[in-house]
């Protein structure tokens, strides 16, 4: 049996935090190198090895791999849908550069597997906006959707050409309590939970019926190891794989909440994330995960509050005094 030694890329992030303990756990605390461009997530500290390392600086990266012999990478370092209107260009640089630096050295140094993930942003206002499928109308607005589509198609041309057995979930937005998110337009769906815990109130970026599709982390990590265990001849998919957990609205997530905190109240004031929010679809169609690689979710809107709330409690109590 083959080894496996895993490089996480992005590891202090909102999924690097909890993809890099859940690798841990099944891979041991010695076979998976954390690294990111910041410092450390307190959370991974002590959980295993560390290295600080810039994606963008191909040569560090490289000399990386050969070192610790990996033979898997997982690529998370990204700028996400919100940011990436803000610096457009940033945004470009670091979601190609990233990923080419990373499919050129699995190529020389012949890296067992590659995970790299898309997002529902490669989808534009002329996709369907209910239950999308995974082939479809595909002319994204953002920059961030637009690095994304690049991507899956370089991803798709790397395994044609090269054989590099690269593998992709196009995530909705990730709704986690341990690391907080990183500049995405569904960032008010985490937001909201701390919020009402907090305040009991919160003033939403997006309107009141803006339904967009989401997923419990627990559910995004499960998908992601999954589809990195499943048999290569499951794959059909080699840009990226549409993936559904739940679909909900501002209003309804309030509601969900207000289950819990009755006194909690929200307003909404969007900004320009709304128009981000209004070029994406409502809800996703992954028929072709399911039956590829048997990808099932276990959350809905409300087993997700619920695990929110309180784990959120538990979690950060002593900066709430609940
Ligand atoms: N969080 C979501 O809701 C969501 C949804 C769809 C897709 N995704 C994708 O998942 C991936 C991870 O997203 P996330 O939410 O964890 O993002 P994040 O912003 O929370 O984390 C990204 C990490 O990458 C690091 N990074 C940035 N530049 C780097 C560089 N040059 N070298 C090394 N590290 C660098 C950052 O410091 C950060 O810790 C991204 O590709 C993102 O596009 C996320």
């Amino acid at each position: 049996m083959i080894k496996e030694k895993i490089l996480v890329i992005g590891a202090s992030g909102q999924i690097g935090v909890e993809l890099t303990l859940a690798l841990r756990k099944i891979y041991g605390n010695a076979s998976v190198v954390a690294s990111d461009l910041r410092e450390q997530n307190p959370l991974l500290e002590g959980t295993g090895p560390y290295v600080s390392l810039d994606v963008m600086n191909k040569e560090m990266l490289h000399v990386q791999v050969i070192r610790q012999n990996f033979t898997q990478i997982y690529l998370l370092a990204a700028i996400l849908s919100a940011t990436g209107e803000k610096n457009p260009h940033l945004a470009w640089n670091l979601n190609m550069t990233g990923l080419l630096n990373v499919l050129d050295i699995a190529r020389e140094e012949k890296i067992r597997k590659v995970y790299w993930p898309s997002s529902i942003a490669v989808f534009g206002p002329t996709s369907p906006k209910q239950n999308c499928p995974q082939q479809t109308i595909i002319e994204p607005s953002t920059v961030y959707g637009i690095s994304k589509y690049a991507g899956e198609f370089w991803c798709n041309y790397y395994h044609n050409r090269f054989g590099i057995d690269v593998r992709s979930i196009r995530y909705p937005g990730l709704i986690s309590y341990k690391s907080e998110p990183g500049g995405g337009t569904t960032d008010y769906a985490v937001e909201i939970f701390h919020e009402a815990l907090e305040e009991k109130k919160y003033e939403c970026f997006l309107n009141e019926d803006t339904y967009l599709p989401m997923m419990y982390m627990a559910d995004a990590i499960r998908g992601t190891i999954e589809l990195m265990e499943a048999p290569e001849d499951k794959i059909s998919v080699r840009t990226s794989y549409n993936l559904s957990g739940m679909s909900f609205s501002p209003k309804q997530i309030a509601a969900a909440i207000k289950k819990h905190i009755p006194d909690f109240e929200i307003s909404y004031k969007p900004d320009y994330r709304q128009a981000i929010a209004d070029s994406w679809p409502q809800s996703i169609d992954d028929t072709v995960a399911r039956n590829d690689w048997g990808w099932k979710n276990e959350y809905d809107l409300d087993k997700m509050t619920k695990e929110m709330l309180d784990n959120l409690k538990k979690f950060l109590e002593p900066a709430y005094n609940l």
